[in-house]
Protein backbone atom coordinates (compact mmCIF):
# COMPACT_ATOMS: atom_id res chain seq x y z
CA UNK A 1 0.00 0.00 0.00
CA UNK A 2 1.72 3.43 -1.33
CA UNK A 3 2.45 6.31 1.23
CA UNK A 4 0.51 8.63 -0.07
CA UNK A 5 1.79 12.28 1.51
CA UNK A 6 1.78 15.68 0.82
CA UNK A 7 4.64 18.23 0.83
CA UNK A 8 5.35 22.30 0.83
CA UNK A 9 7.17 23.41 -1.75
CA UNK A 10 8.19 26.80 -2.78
CA UNK A 11 9.79 27.95 -6.04
CA UNK A 12 11.99 30.83 -4.67
CA UNK A 13 12.51 34.32 -6.50
CA UNK A 14 14.96 33.38 -8.68
CA UNK A 15 13.06 30.95 -9.93
CA UNK A 16 10.52 33.59 -11.11
CA UNK A 17 13.41 36.12 -12.47
CA UNK A 18 15.23 33.84 -14.31
CA UNK A 19 11.88 32.62 -15.85
CA UNK A 20 12.72 28.82 -15.39
CA UNK A 21 9.08 28.12 -13.55
CA UNK A 22 8.13 25.67 -15.98
CA UNK A 23 11.56 24.01 -16.01
CA UNK A 24 11.22 23.59 -12.72
CA UNK A 25 7.79 22.22 -11.90
CA UNK A 26 8.54 19.85 -15.14
CA UNK A 27 10.87 18.01 -13.06
CA UNK A 28 8.45 17.41 -10.41
CA UNK A 29 5.98 16.21 -13.05
CA UNK A 30 8.13 13.84 -14.66
CA UNK A 31 8.96 12.11 -11.47
CA UNK A 32 5.57 11.51 -11.40
CA UNK A 33 4.32 14.12 -8.40
CA UNK A 34 0.99 15.33 -8.27
CA UNK A 35 0.13 19.14 -8.06
CA UNK A 36 -2.52 19.44 -5.61
CA UNK A 37 -1.85 23.56 -4.90
CA UNK A 38 -0.36 26.02 -6.62
CA UNK A 39 0.01 29.68 -6.41
CA UNK A 40 1.99 32.53 -7.20
CA UNK A 41 2.23 35.38 -4.35
CA UNK A 42 4.33 37.82 -3.13
CA UNK A 43 5.40 36.95 0.50
CA UNK A 44 5.49 39.29 3.35
CA UNK A 45 8.32 39.15 5.82
CA UNK A 46 6.30 37.83 8.72
CA UNK A 47 5.56 34.77 6.59
CA UNK A 48 8.84 33.99 5.52
CA UNK A 49 10.12 34.41 9.38
CA UNK A 50 7.27 32.42 10.49
CA UNK A 51 7.82 29.60 8.24
CA UNK A 52 11.85 29.62 9.03
CA UNK A 53 11.25 30.25 12.42
CA UNK A 54 13.37 27.14 13.38
CA UNK A 55 16.59 28.67 12.01
CA UNK A 56 16.02 32.37 13.94
CA UNK A 57 19.28 32.00 16.09
CA UNK A 58 21.29 31.22 12.60
CA UNK A 59 23.60 33.08 10.77
CA UNK A 60 22.03 33.21 7.61
CA UNK A 61 18.05 34.18 9.10
CA UNK A 62 18.01 37.39 8.09
CA UNK A 63 19.59 36.29 4.53
CA UNK A 64 17.33 33.93 3.85
CA UNK A 65 14.08 36.00 4.83
CA UNK A 66 15.14 38.89 3.04
CA UNK A 67 15.96 36.51 -0.31
CA UNK A 68 12.29 35.01 0.05
CA UNK A 69 11.02 38.21 0.51
CA UNK A 70 12.75 40.08 -2.54
CA UNK A 71 9.44 38.97 -5.46
CA UNK A 72 7.11 36.79 -5.90
CA UNK A 73 7.44 32.97 -5.31
CA UNK A 74 5.53 30.08 -6.31
CA UNK A 75 4.11 28.34 -3.27
CA UNK A 76 2.85 24.47 -4.46
CA UNK A 77 1.74 21.32 -2.48
CA UNK A 78 2.37 18.28 -4.38
CA UNK A 79 1.12 14.85 -3.66
CA UNK A 80 2.38 11.44 -4.39
CA UNK A 81 3.83 7.77 -2.47
CA UNK A 82 6.83 8.84 -0.09
CA UNK A 83 6.33 12.27 -1.46
CA UNK A 84 8.43 14.33 1.24
CA UNK A 85 11.24 12.05 0.62
CA UNK A 86 10.89 12.17 -3.32
CA UNK A 87 10.89 15.89 -3.72
CA UNK A 88 14.13 16.19 -1.70
CA UNK A 89 15.64 13.82 -3.54
CA UNK A 90 14.76 15.49 -7.19
CA UNK A 91 15.66 18.51 -5.23
CA UNK A 92 19.19 17.48 -4.02
CA UNK A 93 21.61 18.77 -1.18
CA UNK A 94 20.49 22.35 0.40
CA UNK A 95 24.11 23.32 -1.03
CA UNK A 96 24.21 23.15 -4.65
CA UNK A 97 27.69 22.63 -4.76
CA UNK A 98 26.79 19.58 -2.99
CA UNK A 99 24.12 18.33 -5.14
CA UNK A 100 24.28 15.24 -7.62
CA UNK A 101 23.65 16.30 -10.70
CA UNK A 102 20.53 15.43 -12.60
CA UNK A 103 19.22 16.87 -9.08
CA UNK A 104 17.17 20.69 -9.18
CA UNK A 105 19.68 22.53 -7.28
CA UNK A 106 22.49 21.08 -9.05
CA UNK A 107 21.40 21.81 -12.70
CA UNK A 108 19.95 25.42 -11.77
CA UNK A 109 21.95 26.61 -9.00
CA UNK A 110 25.60 27.46 -7.22
CA UNK A 111 24.93 29.51 -4.12
CA UNK A 112 23.32 28.02 -0.67
CA UNK A 113 22.01 31.51 -0.73
CA UNK A 114 19.80 31.57 -4.15
CA UNK A 115 19.19 27.00 -4.02
CA UNK A 116 16.00 27.70 -6.12
CA UNK A 117 13.76 25.37 -4.11
CA UNK A 118 12.55 24.75 -0.66
CA UNK A 119 10.79 21.61 0.23
CA UNK A 120 9.54 20.13 3.51
CA UNK A 121 11.79 17.96 5.82
CA UNK A 122 9.43 15.39 7.57
CA UNK A 123 5.95 14.90 7.53
CA UNK A 124 5.74 17.22 10.97
CA UNK A 125 7.31 20.12 8.77
CA UNK A 126 5.12 19.59 5.97
CA UNK A 127 1.92 19.33 8.08
CA UNK A 128 3.03 22.74 9.04
CA UNK A 129 4.30 24.00 6.11
CA UNK A 130 0.84 23.34 3.83
CA UNK A 131 -1.34 24.67 6.55
CA UNK A 132 0.88 27.79 7.03
CA UNK A 133 0.61 28.76 2.82
CA UNK A 134 -2.91 27.01 1.85
CA UNK A 135 -5.93 26.52 3.16
CA UNK A 136 -7.61 22.99 3.72
CA UNK A 137 -9.95 23.71 0.84
CA UNK A 138 -7.23 25.24 -1.79
CA UNK A 139 -5.29 21.65 -1.77
CA UNK A 140 -7.16 19.55 -3.75
CA UNK A 141 -5.98 15.80 -3.49
CA UNK A 142 -6.85 13.56 -6.76
CA UNK A 143 -5.53 10.32 -8.83
CA UNK A 144 -4.96 10.02 -12.12
CA UNK A 145 -5.23 7.42 -14.98
CA UNK A 146 -1.37 7.39 -15.14
CA UNK A 147 -0.41 7.16 -11.21
CA UNK A 148 -0.90 2.95 -11.77
CA UNK A 149 1.85 3.11 -14.51
CA UNK A 150 4.30 5.38 -11.79
CA UNK A 151 3.53 3.36 -8.64
CA UNK A 152 1.77 -0.01 -7.96
P1 LIG B 1 15.81 25.80 2.52
O1 LIG B 1 15.80 24.36 2.21
O2 LIG B 1 14.68 26.64 2.06
O3 LIG B 1 15.96 25.97 4.12
C1 LIG B 1 16.66 27.03 4.74
C2 LIG B 1 17.25 27.98 3.75
O4 LIG B 1 18.20 28.90 4.25
C3 LIG B 1 18.03 27.17 2.73
O5 LIG B 1 17.16 26.43 1.91
C4 LIG B 1 18.83 28.25 2.03
O6 LIG B 1 18.06 28.92 1.05
C5 LIG B 1 19.09 29.25 3.17
N1 LIG B 1 20.47 29.23 3.63
C6 LIG B 1 21.35 30.22 3.42
N2 LIG B 1 22.54 29.93 3.99
C7 LIG B 1 22.42 28.72 4.56
C8 LIG B 1 23.30 27.87 5.28
N3 LIG B 1 24.56 28.22 5.55
N4 LIG B 1 22.82 26.68 5.70
C9 LIG B 1 21.54 26.31 5.43
N5 LIG B 1 20.66 27.08 4.76
C10 LIG B 1 21.09 28.27 4.32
Amino acid sequence: MANIQQTLIILKPDVIQRGIIGEVITRLEKRGLRIAAMELRQLPRETVEQHYDEHRERGFFNAVVSYMASGPVVTMVVEGADAIAQVRATAGSTNPLEATPGTIRHDFAMGIGRNIIHASANETDAAREVALFFKPEQVVSYTRAIDTWINE
